[in-house]
Formats: structure tokens, C-alpha cells, sequence
């Protein structure tokens, strides 16, 4: 156990450039880049990695740190090394903190760990909470669709984490449009702050452009936080040339592996960076700011392992705007 005393002056300036856009129709704002706990925050990361990675963040004006019940490894570590680095560090800045964690995919043993019940999600935010170490997170999310649970059961459970001053806001993750459209309908009249939904999106990943959830979450006023933005690194530089030792790939292959990198993939990586070079961006910026270019997007949600890819990824708020040729050329690369 860490000293909770342990002092951390976080930059002065730390608002300075960041940009900062509303979640929807909501009074949240959220930082335009927002930093993911997936990876590197289990128990294979060293806590000094860990602390490097959080406190560029933080200097760096991004508020929103975006975890889930089973992030690891081992499953909830990474809640449990947050939990950590709040006590130690963020004791006195709480309220400048978004924090959001998620239930939906397998946590525990037994029909009662997994999937959308009201039984699973509300004793999973308190496993959560526990492993925090917070009386509240600002986002509780549902992680994904479950079509065996009545819908009006699982919104029913998000409402009572709201009631209960366990969530401030709700969220969900990987819904489609007209699901997600169904779920907003049974939230709204359950008066529950549903602000945004987190889903996949990149240059190479449109599905949130065909299964409505882009659409629809913008017509309805909702947020959209998107995961994976550089496409756990493909998006990058990172295997222009092979695949570097301390990589995702070589480190840590459980969700992507080299079986991502083949032929086809490595021309369009190519083309793309060759595009980002002509506009004075790296490959990851680039990416990012596609994102963002159309203003429908709140934040980019992306993962890092160094602190350096997090100011280079912030370097994509510099310049997200493309010419119509740019688009169509990335389209292009994009569809091959
Ligand atoms: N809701 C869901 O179902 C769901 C699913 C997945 C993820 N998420 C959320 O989305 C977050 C982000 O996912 P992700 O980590 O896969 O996102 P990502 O941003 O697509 O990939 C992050 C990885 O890309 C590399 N990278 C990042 N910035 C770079 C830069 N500037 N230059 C070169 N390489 C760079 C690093 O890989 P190396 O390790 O190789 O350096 C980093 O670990 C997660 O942490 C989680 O919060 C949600």
C-alpha cells in the first residue's frame, strides 16, 4: 500500500491548450483526447510507468481516464492501480477528474458475472468502487448489447446507479443506432443522465457510420467517445518497419496480434502515413483529427504505453482540418 500522502503538483498551465467539447446536449464537457486503461495499467506494467502515463496526462489538460471492471491484467487490476494512483496522488484533485468504468463482458464465475442483468451490473459498480477506492464514477457504462436481458431491466439498472449517487452519468458501449435509440427512449423516461456512447471508430473501422450509432447519437443530442481510434496502433508509425520489442504485438498479444499485419494492411498504413507526412502530421495526429474533423466525435479515447505517444496524440488538436481531396483519398486508402 502507497503513502496516501504523497505530494504531486500537477502543471499550472494544465488548461491552458486543451480543447474541451460537450458531451452531447450535456453540461459534461470532456477533453478532445482522453486517456484509455485497457492496457498498460495491469499487472504487467511497472507502477512507474503507470504514474508517468497519468501524470502527462493530467499536465497535459486531459481530465477523462476511461476504465472498465474487467481491465487488467489479472481482470480489475487496472481499476485497482487507478484506485492506487488517485489515493497517492489525486487526493485533492477528485473534482477535476472524469472517471468512468463499465460492466457487460465476463467478470466472475457463475450466471451472475457476466451479460446485462440488473443482478450483474450493480453489484459489478460496487466491486468497482471498491477497487477505485471512490464513492462515485462520473460515467457507469453497459459494455455491450445484451439481447437476452429485457432492455428495460439493464437501462433500469443504470437509472438505479444514478439514484443511488453511485454514477453521476450513464453511458453505453458498442450499441447500435436503432438499439441504442430504444435504450435512450426508456432512459429518458426513467429521467437518468444518459450522455454518450462508446464505441470503435477509425479511419480503417466505419462501423458506427453504417449501423446508425453515429447518426443516431447525434440526432438525439448524445456523446460518442471512440475507442480504439488508432486501431490499438496500426493507425501509427509503430509497424511501418517490423514490429518493435516494446510494442503491443510483441508485448502483449492478447488482442492484437501479427496475424493484424498483413500485406494489404501495410500498403494502406503506408499510404496513409505518406498523407499525414504531406500535412505536416505523424500518422497517429492524422488519425486522431479525422476524428474529430467533422465535430461529431467528443473525444478520441486512446491508449498509450509512453508518455511521448500521449503529447503526440494531444498534437492532433493542432490542425483537424482536411481539404475535401483528403478526405476522398483516405476514404479511398480506407475501403481497399
Ligand atoms: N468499450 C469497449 O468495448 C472498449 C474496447 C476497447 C478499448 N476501449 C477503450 O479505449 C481505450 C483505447 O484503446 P486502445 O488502447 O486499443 O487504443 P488505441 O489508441 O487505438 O491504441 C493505443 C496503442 O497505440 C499505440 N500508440 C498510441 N499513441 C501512439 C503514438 N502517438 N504513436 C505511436 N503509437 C501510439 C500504443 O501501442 P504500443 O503499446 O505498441 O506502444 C498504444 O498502446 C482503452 O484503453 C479503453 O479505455 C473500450
Amino acid at each position: 500500500m502507497f503513502e496516501p500522502t504523497a505530494t504531486y503538483s500537477p502543471n499550472p498551465h494544465r488548461y491552458d491548450t486543451m480543447t474541451y467539447n460537450r458531451a452531447g446536449n450535456s453540461g459534461l464537457k470532456l477533453p478532445a483526447v482522453s486517456l484509455g486503461f485497457w492496457h498498460n495499467f495491469g499487472d504487467i506494467t511497472p507502477f512507474e510507468q503507470m504514474k508517468s502515463l497519468v501524470f502527462t496526462a493530467f499536465d497535459n489538460g486531459i481530465t477523462h481516464f476511461d476504465l472498465a471492471n474487467n481491465y487488467g491484467p489479472e481482470p480489475g487490476q487496472a481499476e485497482k492501480n487507478c484506485g492506487l494512483l488517485l489515493a497517492k496522488y489525486f487526493k485533492h484533485h477528485r473534482d477535476e477528474l472524469v472517471i468512468s468504468t463499465k460492466a457487460g463482458y465476463e467478470m466472475w464465475a457463475g450466471p451472475y458475472g457476466d451479460l446485462g442483468s440488473r443482478k450483474y451490473l450493480l453489484a459489478s459498480l460496487d466491486q468497482s468502487l471498491e477497487r477505485l477506492g471512490l464513492d462515485y464514477v462520473d460515467i457507469f457504462y453497459h459494455h455491450h448489447p445484451d439481447p437476452e436481458t429485457p432492455l428495460e431491466e439493464t437501462m433500469g439498472a443504470l437509472a438505479q446507479a444514478v439514484d443511488s449517487g453511485k454514477a453521476l452519468y450513464v453511458g453505453l458501449s458498442n450499441y447500435d443506432g436503432p438499439t441504442m435509440e430504444k435504450a435512450a427512449a426508456i432512459l429518458k423516461e426513467l429521467h437518468v443522465p444518459f450522455i454518450i456512447n462508446q464505441n470503435k471508430y477509425n479511419i480503417l473501422d466505419r462501423t458506427v457510420e453504417h449501423n446508425g450509432l453515429k447518426e443516431t447519437a447525434y440526432k438525439l443530442g448524445k456523446g460518442l467517445i471512440t475507442f480504439c481510434p488508432l486501431e490499438q496502433g496500426l493507425l501509427t508509425n509503430r509497424y511501418l518497419n517490423g514490429i518493435p520489442a516494446d510494442s503491443r504485438i510483441a508485448h502483449d498479444p492478447r488482442f492484437l496480434n501479427d496475424s493484424a499485419l498483413t500485406d494489404k494492411l501495410h500498403k494502406q498504413v503506408v499510404d496513409l502515413n505518406n498523407l499525414a507526412a504531406e500535412r505536416g502530421q505523424s500518422l497517429a495526429e492524422m488519425s486522431l483529427a479525422w476524428l474529430l474533423h467533422d465535430g461529431k466525435v467528443t473525444s478520441v479515447l486512446a491508449g498509450a504505453s509512453k508518455p511521448q505517444q500521449i503529447l503526440d496524440n494531444i498534437g492532433a488538436l493542432k490542425n483537424t482540418h482536411f481539404s475535401d481531396e483528403e478526405l476522398k483519398l483516405i476514404d479511398e486508402i480506407a475501403a481497399r
